[in-house]
Formats: C-alpha cells, structure tokens, sequence
C-alpha cells in the first residue's frame, strides 16, 4: 500500500462519512442512519443510507457501498490514493511526500508552474473584466444575457485592448517569459517583445474536472476572425480528453449528459438549470472524450448546431459515443442554429422538451439518409432499403437488432420479412453481423451453489457486525478458514481479530483494499439484507442454518482439496466434528 495503514485510518476517521456524504448528497436522518437519494443509480425514493455509528454507506437499491474512500472514489472517480489525498487535505492531515525520480519531479513541477500561471492569467482576465478597461466585455455578456452569478460562476473575463498589460502583471507576480510562452499565454514579437496572444476578447477559462485552469478560449468582440482563438495544446492542456464544463457538469446527475459545440452554448444551458452540458474544446468530438463521459453516464444527448455541419458534426459523435458503449440521441433545435439561442427565445422548458423527445441516434442516421434518395424514385428508394439494411447489420447483439427491424420497417412501411432479408443477405455477404439466431430458450438460471455459499458467508458476517455479541457465542464454531471466498477470508481475518481485542471497526476494514471494486465487495459484506424474523426463536433457527450453511459449504471445499492441500485434511477432520456438533447444538440468543 501507498500509505502506511494507521495513516490511512487516521485520515478515514478524520473525516466523518455523514459529513463527507453531506457535501453531495442531501441527507435525511431516520432512525440511527442517515438516507436520501442515490448518487450512484436514478432513483426516486430514497434507498441509500450512510451509518454514522458504522461510518459505511450503503444502497439498498443498486448495491453500492462502502466507507469515506469508496464513497469518493465512486463519486469523484478518485483513485484510492487520491481520495486518501483528497480527505488528508479535507482534515488537515499531513502525508508524506511521494518518492518520485528526479526527471518525474522536474515534469511535476513544470505541469504545476504552467498551472499556477494559468490561473494566474484567469484572475487577471477576470478582474480586468470588472475594470473600466473591461466595460466593452461586460456589455458584450449583459447582450448575451449571462447573469453575474454566471459570469462568476465560469469565471469569465476579459483581455483588453494593450497586448502588454498581461505580459506586464505575469512577470511581476514571478512568472518567467519562457513559461509564459509555453502556456500559450503571450509570443514573442521581433519589434515589441512578448505580447498577449489575447486581446480585444471575452475570455474563457478552461478547467480540468478538478477546475484547474488548463488553457483559454477568447471571443472576438464583434465580427472579427477568428471567432474564437484557444490556447494551443501545452502539456497541460491536452484538448481530446478533456471537455468544457465537465467539472460541473459531472456532479450533475441528471441521468444523461448533454454534448454541445461551443462554449457559450455550455453556459447557456449551465444557466437554465441544464448543468449536465459539456463541449468540445474548438476541436472535432474525440474517442477519448467519449470514453471520458462513459465514466459518469450510459446516455449523452447531443445538442449540436442544426445546419449542415452540425449534423455531419452530429453523425459522427454518434459513432464515437456508440464505439465507447454509450447511447446517443439527438436533441432537434430547430427552428433555432444552437441551444444558446434557442433557450434565450422559448425558455428552459420548451428545452427540457425537447430533451425529452431526443432522436434516438438510429433513427436520425436513417432520418438524415432518407433525404439522400428521392422516395418517388423506386430505384432510389430501394437503394434507400439496402441502406438501412446495412446499418442494421451494425448491431451486433440478436435483440436489439430485431427490435430495430421491427422498429424500422414499421417506420418506414417495409415489409418485415423482406426488411430482414435483406439484412441476413448484406449480413452474409460482408461478415459483419452474424446471421440472426433464435432467441434462447427462456429457462431460467437456476440458483448457483457457490452464489449461496457467498450469501451465507456475507450474511454471518453482517450478522456479527450488526451484533457483536453473538460472536463469543459462535466462535468456537467457525473459524477463518471456513470463508472459502480469499477476499471474504481477508475481511473475516481482520474483523475476527478486531473482535477477539474488543475491537469493532468494520469500516477501516474496507480500506484494506485499494481496489474500488474489492472494497465495495468488502462493503457488501456488511451490508447484506438479514431475513426479517419476527421473534427469537426465529432468529436463532436463522442463525443456526446460516452457521451450518457456512460450515457445509467449507467442509466441501476442503473436502474437495483433500490430497493436494496440506492445510486440507486438518479442516475436513475439524470440520466433521464442528458440523456433528452443531447439529445438535442449540445457539441461545436470548439476552444475556
Ligand atoms: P460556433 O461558431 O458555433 O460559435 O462555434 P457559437 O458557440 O455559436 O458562438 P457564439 O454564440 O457566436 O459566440 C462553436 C465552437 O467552435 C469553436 C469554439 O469552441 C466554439 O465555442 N470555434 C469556433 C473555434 O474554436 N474557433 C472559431 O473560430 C469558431
Ligand atoms: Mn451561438
């Protein structure tokens, strides 16, 4: 591990998980836990609850679940050490400097200067807007009708008309000319010397998703050319993987992302409430920033410019989103060029609409193919057949390219049966889907033993951390070894020898694990639904069949080991005599 393990708990118990949790989602107290709505599933009626007495949280609804660091690293996409750095800071803990080599130290530092001098021109830009030089800027926002807190918000601002003001501030506050340059800030000009590369513009800081400042965008004021100029990529700002907005837009949660073109359309929709919006950066859509949206949605709506380009723009963004796994739709914006004007002249609901009716992606590509083949041509609109059957082919799971068969051909009034000809023929002749099979026979999975091996595992152990003292009662009945799963034997290792010392820490558990996976696995051992039971008796018979549910399972195991596990024999032998033993043993849960 990074971090020493007693540094990892003190920072996890510096930071309480209901105040943590607090500062994402609202919470509600009932009973001895906290609830509200999940951050990690669409949902409408609470089912996640964070424990202060446990410091866990855990959903009922979609399974997630785990301690302060899962939580981060879940809901910021943290890494574990970042969310360890993330919380440190948080408390005020102090960690250790990371061991880096001398060429990795020198790139860090050189990554940090090029940040500090960014946000350095952010805040120079930012309060030259509020300067008497800045009132052509301020006029030019009030006519695009942003608000104060909006232009705040974004942190907008202004470069004036001098070339040399900016220049001038940055060296004063220590910057030197060369990093000026690289950051893209200034160039060097034979007669003056290093000038802005921005001026006479509105200015658009652009932040990473940990709003650091990582370059610029700058309108023109009026009809200039170019529109808008962007800092060139710097080592810092790497313009396919990262999306303006996005460090808003990722906390939005509002089940889909909303991709648009230009800034100001970002800003608009930021304004009317639609804080999920995002843009490319003055560059075409790229792979990486769809697998970028993938991390925080399965759904983007693109909002792009209804001319021409916008809709070329717009097919191909759908290509990309469905290469990274994810559903595109299309917003329609007409009778309107982008989102920004179409919200200033119909409003925030008329929007919210048109959400609503997005295009699905399929069929606006077949919409958009349509208007290529003169349909009163039978030529052409057979020509038009085979084009959708071509794009049919693309799906390659059965259902859904049935369903889009049926979907299509109803549509646009084909024959289904001649629709899916067509499809199997252009599907044979190319490879590119195999042939249509026959759905699978609708038989159930039946219920897997080792799947109820796991529950009766993870139920025992959320039995014994819900109720501590039942576990000098049991002890001498289970031991480490009968978890057979290795990442349940860990949990179980740990928490029996915390028991064992008086101990009882569930959550520091989990950050035994760096895994964000194993730790909600881990979480999930402590957060398993106990079978409702209704009086004692009915808890002790639970019990029991748990107990020997777990006993079982592990007496096969080992059985199943025997002659090439040394440690096998002595868990079977032992195991025999547990399982007889607690056949007839009665397990009192009556208190005391
Ligand atoms: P648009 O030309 O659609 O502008 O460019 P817009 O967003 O509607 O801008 P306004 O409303 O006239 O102010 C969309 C995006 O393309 C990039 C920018 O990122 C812009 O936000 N772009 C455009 C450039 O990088 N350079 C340009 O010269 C023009
Ligand atoms: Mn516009």
């Amino acid at each position: 591990m990074f971090y020493p393990e007693e540094l990892v708990e003190e920072v996890r118990m510096k930071n309480d998980i209901v105040d943590v949790v607090s500062g994402y989602v609202k919470l509600q107290k009932k009973g001895s836990s906290f609830w509200g709505l999940c951050p990690f599933h669409n949902e409408k009626s609470p089912s996640f609850s964070v424990s202060g007495d446990r410091q866990m949280y855990h959903c009922f609804g979609c399974g997630a679940g785990g301690n302060v660091f899962t939580f981060l690293m879940n809901y910021e996409n943290f890494t574990f050490p970042e969310a360890i750095r993330a919380l440190a800071e948080r408390a005020g803990v102090q960690l250790p400097e990371a061991e880096l080599s001398e060429e990795a130290r020198k790139k860090a530092g050189r990554r940090a200067r090029l940040l500090e001098v960014n946000k350095e021109a952010a805040k120079y830009f930012y309060f030259h807007l509020r300067s008497p030089h800045g009132e052509t800027g301020q006029k030019y926002l009030k006519k695009r009708e942003l608000s104060d807190e909006t232009i705040h918000r974004f942190g907008l601002g202004y470069a004036g008309k001098s070339g040399a003001d900016l220049v001038e501030y940055l060296r004063q506050k220590g910057f030197e000319d060369d990093l000026i340059k690289e950051a893209g800030l200034a160039n060097f000009s034979e007669k003056r010397g290093l000038l802005s590369q921005f001026w006479n513009r509105v200015m658009f800081p652009i932040q990473d998703i940990n709003h650091r400042v990582i370059g610029f965008g700058g309108r023109v004021m009026g009809d200039g050319e170019p529109k808008y100029l962007n800092s060139p990529e710097t080592p810092v700002f790497d313009k396919r993987r990262n999306l303006y907005g996005l460090n808003f837009a990722r906390t939005a949660r509002a089940g889909n992302m909303i991709l648009c073109e230009g800034y100001m359309d970002v800003i608009a929709l930021h304004q009317a409430g639609f804080t999920q919006a995002v843009a490319s950066l003055g560059t075409a859509f790229t792979a990486e920033q769809a697998n970028l949206l993938h991390r925080y949605t399965e759904s983007v709506l693109l909002a792009y410019d209804s001319d021409g380009a916008g809709v070329k723009a717009a097919l191909r963004g759908i290509g990309i989103l469905r290469e990274a796994g994810i559903t595109g739709k299309v917003i329609n914006m007409r009778p309107y060029k982008d989102p920004d004007e179409f919200i200033k002249n119909l409003g925030r609901e008329a929007f919210k609409e048109r959400i609503d009716n997005a295009e699905n992606s399929f069929f606006f590509e077949i919409r958009i193919l349509e208007e290529q083949y003169d349909q009163s041509d039978p030529e052409a609109k057979t020509r038009f057949h085979r084009e959708i059957a071509k794009k049919l082919c693309e799906f390659t799971e059965d259902v859904e390219r049935e369903n889009y068969l049926q979907a299509v051909a109803d549509k646009y009034h084909i024959g289904f049966e001649n629709l899916r000809k067509l499809v199997l023929a252009y599907a044979s002749q190319t490879g590119f889907a195999r042939p249509v099979e026959r759905p699978r026979s609708g038989v159930q999975q039946r219920s897997n033993p080792e799947e109820n091996a796991k529950k009766a595992q993870r139920l025992l152990i959320t039995w014994i951390t819900d109720e501590p003292p039942i576990f000098p009662k049991i002890c001498k009945y289970i031991s480490v070894e009968d978890f057979t799963e290795e990442l349940y034997r860990k949990v179980a290792k740990r928490l029996f020898a915390d028991l064992e010392q008086g101990n009882y820490n569930p959550a520091g558990i989990i950050s035994m694990f760096e895994d964000e996976e194993e730790q909600r696995e881990a979480a999930s051992l402590f957060n398993t639904n106990l079978p409702r039971m209704d009086n004692v008796k009915e808890r002790e018979k639970a019990l029991h069949d748990i107990l020997f549910s777990v006993k079982k399972n592990s007496y096969e195991y080992y059985t199943a080991k025997l002659g090439n596990d040394v440690n096998a024999l002595k868990q079977v032998i032992d195991g025999k005599k547990a399982l007889e033993e607690l056949a007839k043993t009665h397990i009192s849960l009556d208190a005391g």
